[in-house]
């Protein structure tokens, strides 16, 4: 086997799921994609099932049943609901991520995709241009579970020659579905709200910094690791990636550019403490070096697009 035949999502119908769906069914053939997802929404005659990820039996009967080769394992609980509910990001994030790699070994897939997050990252890991490979302690539930999935892919790849590829995901942007309970969340309202209040209350400070990435960039990073020849890698489940990085503030002002009216405030949350635990920017050379890297976004262009999208969404 040496490519992506048939395809299986898990949290298909989460916010990066419900764009690498549609991509993956155009790239790879409608009927060769499943979406899976606890969420009970069928799409008409496109493969979907419903899937908890800690069913690990109903899982591998739906490995069988379709013949699936690759997983692209996107459920999690995030990291502002992990904080809410540690024991349920606890069993999603682990206990899922065992299943799929179990299943993974157990019917010798040839490749599985598992999303890291900068939320990997902790208070002592440098903020700055944050390294490749660096100190990894962090202080919530969510990104302990996502250094346990890096270590325990790579574990299986070592172990099981299993082909375990991952990156870790800045906070995504998107103007489809919305996000699903992270610290980043703000990034994405402040566009619905200065649309259609003309004003934002952040529950991040102002000069709160941190690595985002636009949808289109996440979708490329996620694809081009997947297709990557295995020769080529040196990492695996850990991949940083970069697509740009700003303060609460300078999104708002980029906003103001285009609205005048728009006016922010700040109330920050709990979510102050971890986004004050994860770093500002990140290196990701080594992705580069690997397997060709390269954002197309930067924040203006990310702002004009989002702005663009959402302005017909909303029917403004
Ligand atoms: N969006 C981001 O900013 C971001 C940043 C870093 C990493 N990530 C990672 O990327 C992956 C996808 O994130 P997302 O933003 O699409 O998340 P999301 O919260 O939008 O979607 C997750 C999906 O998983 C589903 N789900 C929850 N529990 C489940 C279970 N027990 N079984 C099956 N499905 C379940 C939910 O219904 C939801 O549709 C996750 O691993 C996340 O940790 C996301």
């Amino acid at each position: 086997m040496e490519s992506m035949k048939k395809i299986l999502v898990t949290g298909a119908k989460g916010q990066i799921g419900s764009e690498l769906v549609p991509l993956l069914r155009k790239k790879y053939g409608h009927e060769n994609v499943i979406a899976t997802d606890i969420k009970d929404e069928e799409e008409g005659d496109a493969p979907y099932e419903i899937l908890d990820v800690r069913d690990g039996k109903k899982l591998a009967g739906v490995v069988d049943r379709y013949g699936i080769d690759t997983i692209f394992h996107m459920a999690a609980i995030l990291s502002a609901t992990g904080e809410k509910n540690p024991q349920l990001a606890w069993d999603v994030n682990v206990g899922g991520l065992y299943n799929v790699l179990e299943v993974g070994r157990e019917k010798s897939l040839f490749r599985i995709f598992i999303p890291s997050s900068i939320a990997a990252f902790g208070p002592e890991t440098p903020k700055v241009n944050t390294p490749q490979d660096t100190v990894l302690k962090p202080r919530t539930m969510y990104g302990i579970t996502k250094v346990i999935g890096e270590r325990l892919g790579e574990y299986y790849f070592w172990k099981y020659n299993l082909d375990v590829r991952g990156v870790r995901y800045p906070g995504i942007i998107s103007s489809k579905t919305l996000p699903g309970g992270g610290t980043t969340d703000y990034a994405v309202e402040i566009f619905y709200e200065a649309l259609r209040k003309k004003r934002y209350t952040s529950f991040l400070k102002p000069q709160t910094r941190l690595p985002m990435m636009y949808m289109p960039d996440c979708l490329k990073a996620t694809l081009m690791l997947m297709e990557a020849p295995l020769e080529n890698l040196k990492h695996h489940t850990d991949f940083n990636v970069a697509g740009m990085s700003f303060s609460v503030e300078e999104l708002a002002l980029e906003i103001k550019k285009r609205i005048p009216e728009f006016e922010i405030d700040y109330e920050p949350d709990y979510r102050q403490a971890i986004a004050d635990s994860w770093p500002e920017s990140i290196d990701d050379s080594a992705a580069r070096q690997e397997w060709g890297w390269s954002p197309d976004y930067d924040l203006p262009s990310m702002v004009d697009d989002m702005l663009e999208k959402l302005r017909i969404k909303l029917g403004l």
